[in-house]
């Protein structure tokens, strides 16, 4: 690194350790504490993730760190603070928030993601901006400590967020990774197949999370992966399944039941459809028909048709007709 990017990691190493002090030594930081506890974030979570507390305070970082040599310029440019509107001196961008930090693949802290403590404090999580060392839509969250466990049980597991990423931590699956409230990205999909072929999405249970699967993991099909998605109980994200019915529930139902991709295409297909309406039932078909018209697989095919034939009381001919049609059409 040149050695202006090694001073903005420097800075963030320094503020990250204060955080975490803050967190789990001060009587300021027990609110945080219990809040984290409270929803199940266990102490060896706390410090594996190095997960700290920033105080309300206006110029906590600033003062810290310009008293240790830092100079507000080389602070500003890493993202931690930020200039006054009248150009009168410098504040925090961080203030009484849970503070995560977010490392590189090497392990070191180039950014933070805060999380408001209270549910009406917008935004929910603050992110430092793009600076030299830190481009979200590159990073995976978890991916230095997950990477020997994904080489060695041969998947990874992509969560939505990191909340997810620790939560499953807890629950002993420690091959996860989540990207940072982008859309997937090609230097995502590089950075995992250096690890894997094989991912298992397990996103949110709503429509943004459902819709993100489809976007993620067609991406991945598209660059030769092998993708499977775990579903969750509608409204649920992993992290609140893992809290209501505990970690071993979570590995053998939730992980050991994920779908194959065309599973999870069906699934998906009728995420939000009421199939007992006449017309919502044959766009369902349609849409399943052509999906199926993709595989290459054609015994995959068969089983899939034999399903959809059965579940709606379909003649098999009809639909094996119109299948091969559309495969033609496919070429
Ligand atoms: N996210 C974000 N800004 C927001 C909301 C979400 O950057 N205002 C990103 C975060 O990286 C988060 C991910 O999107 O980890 C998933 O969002 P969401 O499902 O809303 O968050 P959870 O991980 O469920 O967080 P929590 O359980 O703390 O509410
Ligand atoms: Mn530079
Ligand atoms: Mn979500
Ligand atoms: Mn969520
Ligand atoms: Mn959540």
């Amino acid at each position: 690194y040149p050695s202006e990017h090694q001073i903005m990691i420097d800075a963030h190493e320094l503020l990250g350790k204060l955080y975490h002090h803050l967190l789990l030594n001060t009587k300021e930081g027990a609110g945080a504490l219990d809040y984290l506890l409270s929803r199940g974030f266990s102490p060896e979570g706390i410090r594996k993730f190095k997960i700290g507390y920033s105080l309300p305070e206006w110029d906590m970082a600033v003062k810290y760190l310009t008293k240790r040599g830092f100079k507000e310029e080389e602070l500003e440019n890493a993202g931690l603070i930020i200039k006054k509107e009248n150009d009168d001196g410098f504040f925090d961008r961080f203030r009484n928030r849970i503070m995560f930090p977010l490392f590189d693949t090497k392990g070191r802290t180039i950014a933070f993601s805060a999380r408001a403590l209270e549910s009406d404090d917008s935004p929910k999580y603050l992110n430092t901006p793009e600076t030299a060392i830190f481009n979200k839509s590159s990073l995976l969250y978890n991916y230095h400590e997950a990477r020997s466990e994904i080489r060695r049980q041969g998947y990874a597991v992509l969560f939505e967020g990191f909340a997810d990423v620790i939560s499953a931590d807890q629950a002993n699956v420690k091959n996860g990774v989540a990207v940072m409230g982008t859309s997937l990205t090609n230097e995502h999909i590089q950075l995992l197949r250096r690890l894997t072929d094989t991912i298992i999405l397990c996103f949110d249970s709503d429509q943004a999370g459902i819709e993100a699967s489809n976007r993620a993991g067609s991406m991945l099909v598209e660059k030769g992966l092998e993708v499977k998605a775990a579903l969750l109980p509608k409204g649920m994200d992993p992290d609140d399944y893992i809290r209501k019915h505990g970690t071993e529930k979570f590995r053998t139902d939730v992980i050991g039941n994920s779908l194959a991709w065309t599973a999870f295409k069906l699934h998906y297909y009728r995420f939000g459809k009421n199939l007992k309406n006449e017309g919502e039932k044959l766009k369902y078909i349609e849409e399943v028909m052509n999906e199926l018209s993709k595989l290459d697989n054609p015994i995959e095919r068969d089983l899939y048709i034999r399903q959809i034939a059965e579940e709606f009381s379909l003649s098999l001919e009809v639909l094996e007709d119109q299948q091969k049609k559309l495969v033609q059409a496919e070429g």
